[in-house]
């Protein structure tokens, strides 16, 4: 028998200071629920998908109730999972108006053939496995969105700049943040999971790296696991979870999760954030940006939360 391990993340990016309390108690709360399912004998899948849940339903992290708005105002959310024995994972994108897509997309793990489905077919699936349906939209969001859009047709949000020449050209902030869990049970098996509203003011229909395996989470209980936060398209682009899981073979997942989020900085930019976790329990958080939002639970203490992690 393992002691059981679970660390949650519910962001990186830049959290305002006068966020940090909420934020720290939702993490905490979050690792307390998902590490309370351990100790009954519950699995890590089960615990990272009810941490994964306990987040979503919180409105101050960016995933499910609270999820930031697309260019049309709208909510469209990724979510993931992965169980780190059978290498079986699930996903969903553009979910529009499922309170909890982490459970749809352990539905599509485990009762589908499938590995990501997306859209009108996904809500379909919440329907027929009478998920609950939930306006995700909060006035914290559409506040943010606004501001965003004036800087945005101003020209004075620096990222996504090809949207902004694709809005100049009349054809058209961002923040990301995302939750995040991973989990070690007491039989010695990971599990990971996360859920996104993804990139406040991104294109209608894009996808981000959370319900991507490899990308926003990989759980493999021969290597260790990894989920990802931050500009989704660095995540993408590096495979960053995959990565700090390879680098598990050989290094501890405090180093994996630094050199990879150094090697991701190096190579494809700033604006990501990563927490690993090993088979042995040892555990890392490691970003570019200016806070990680993370928590961190390894026996019946308190659970240890803070907004910083390795910084590169
Ligand atoms: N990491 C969340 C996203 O970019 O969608």
């Amino acid at each position: 028998m393992t002691k059981p391990v679970i660390i949650v993340h519910g962001g990186a990016g830049r959290w305002p200071k006068t966020s940090h309390k909420t934020a720290l108690e939702g993490v905490s709360k979050a690792a307390k629920t998902g590490f309370l399912a351990l100790s009954e004998g519950g699995t890590a899948l089960d615990a990272v998908e009810i941490a994964a849940i306990s987040m979503e339903d919180n409105p101050i992290f960016n995933a499910g109730t609270g999820s930031t708005l697309n260019f049309e105002g709208k909510v469209e959310d990724d979510a993931a999972i992965m169980d780190g024995d059978s290498l079986r994972g699930g996903g969903v994108a553009m979910v529009k108006g499922v309170r909890n897509p982490v459970r749809l997309a352990r539905f599509v793990m485990e009762r589908t053939d499938h590995v990501l489905i997306g859209g009108s077919g996904a809500e379909k699936l919440a329907s027929a496995f009478k998920l609950p349906r939930a306006s995700l939209r909060v006035p914290r969001r559409v506040r943010a969105a606004r501001q965003d859009m004036h800087l945005f047709k101003t020209g004075r949000l620096t990222v996504l700049p090809r949207n902004y020449r694709l809005f100049r050209a009349g054809l058209l902030s961002l923040s990301s943040d995302t939750v995040g869990a991973l989990a070690l049970d007491s039989q010695r098996n990971l599990a990971a999971a996360c859920s996104t509203g993804g990139m406040s003011l991104k294109l209608p229909g894009r996808i981000g790296d959370t319900p991507i395996l490899g990308a926003g989470l990989y759980a493999d209980n021969s290597l260790g696991a990894a989920t990802a936060t931050g500009i989704g398209e660095l995540a993408m682009r590096s495979t960053i979870s995959r990565v700090a899981c390879d680098l598990m073979r050989t290094k501890s997942a405090a180093a994996a999760a630094l050199l990879t989020t150094r090697m991701v900085g190096a190579k494809f930019g700033k604006g990501i954030g990563i927490i690993t976790l090993k088979r042995n329990g040892q555990y890392g958080a490691a970003h570019n940006t200016r806070n990680l939002c993370w928590a961190v639970q390894t026996s019946d203490a308190t659970p240890v939360a803070q907004m910083t992690g390795k910084r590169v």
